[in-house]
């Protein structure tokens, strides 16, 4: 059956300007290309569950722009039910400029904009839609009452909910967590909010662990070229990298986070969805822009 993802969470328009260094302070460089997307990790990682078939729903706020507008197009041309869209009077959307160097590493600047307008009465207008969903994914790129409201909210009615702690932030208290089924760091981010050294695969685990003693479930690192790896209370599980010729790593993140939500919803446990979240984000790197990257559920199953 199809599986149904909750995504409460980000926007963003990206600016993506492919670029051969970085300006120095004060110094004006041409760079060679540019591409205007749709990105932010909440709209990438329900557009990438979206294309892999999921029913996806959004509880997102756009700007009363011109952007708002065009990333309410870009829901609905995808499939995903955007009445959770909220236009946020006399603001603007929320923007990303990014810049791409050859080597396919990325440095991304945000501005939240309507992002930040996102509140916990969103959700509850939304929680007949939440209700319904499999799953529920959340980032960082909205306020942390808004996660720590939606994780309660889920918990009390077994929802399971995956949090991305991206961008990292020094914020997020860990206590206000509990309950939370899926918590899915990278090592800095795992560092960032344990406090604790993630240098060592044994660093890792330890830290993940941590929190799991806090009242989270499991705890899904991502270590870029090694993989990642699924910790649980008593189990600790191996994801493999999948290796590409890297062209744009924007948005893999958020492919694999979607993509992982997707595979999880429709039946596979963990681990599988795990293996399968590591071939699609992997592919995503091998093309450019954010959610341009993401391949269909016909395209994945073509490779
Ligand atoms: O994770 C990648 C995303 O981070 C980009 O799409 C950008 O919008 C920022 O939110
Ligand atoms: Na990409």
């Amino acid at each position: 059956s199809k599986g149904r993802i909750g995504v409460v969470g980000s926007n963003m328009i990206d600016l993506v300007t492919y670029t051969d260094r970085m300006p120095a302070p004060g110094e004006t460089i041409e760079a060679p290309d540019f591409l205007l997307g749709f990105g932010g990790k909440g709209a990438n990682q329900a557009i990438a569950a979206a294309r892999l078939g999921s029913a996806v729903t959004v509880v997102t706020c756009v700007g009363d722009d011109m952007f708002g507008q065009q990333q309410i197009r870009n829901f609905k041309d995808n499939g995903i039910d955007s009445s959770h869209v909220h236009v946020i009077a006399n603001t603007s959307s929320g923007v990303a400029p990014i810049f791409v160097e050859p080597s396919g590493e990325n440095s991304i600047l945000i501005i939240k904009g309507a992002n930040a307008a996102l509140s916990p009465d969103h959700v509850d207008e939304a929680a007949p839609a939440l209700a319904q969903c499999d799953a529920i994914l959340m980032q960082l790129e909205v306020p942390l009452e808004v996660n720590y409201h939606t994780i309660a909210w889920a918990a009390g009615r077994g929802i399971t909910t995956i949090l991305n702690p991206a961008p990292a932030s020094t914020e997020l208290d860990v206590k206000k967590l509990a309950g939370l089924s899926f918590f899915c760091p990278n090592e800095t981010e795992l560092a960032t909010l344990t406090g604790m050294p993630t240098k060592t695969d044994e660093d890792i685990i330890k830290a993940a662990r941590h929190l799991i003693g806090q009242g989270i479930g499991q705890v899904v690192v991502t270590l870029g070229g090694r993989g990642a790896r699924l910790v649980t209370a008593d189990e600790v599980e191996e994801i493999a990298p999948v290796k590409v010729t890297p062209v744009d790593t924007t948005g893999a993140g958020d492919a694999f986070i979607g993509s992982f939500a997707h595979f999880l919803a429709s039946g596979m446990d963990a681990k599988a969805a795990l293996r399968q979240a590591a071939r699609y984000a992997a592919c995503s790197i091998t093309r450019r822009g954010t959610q341009s990257s993401y391949l269909t559920a016909e395209e994945f199953a073509a490779l």
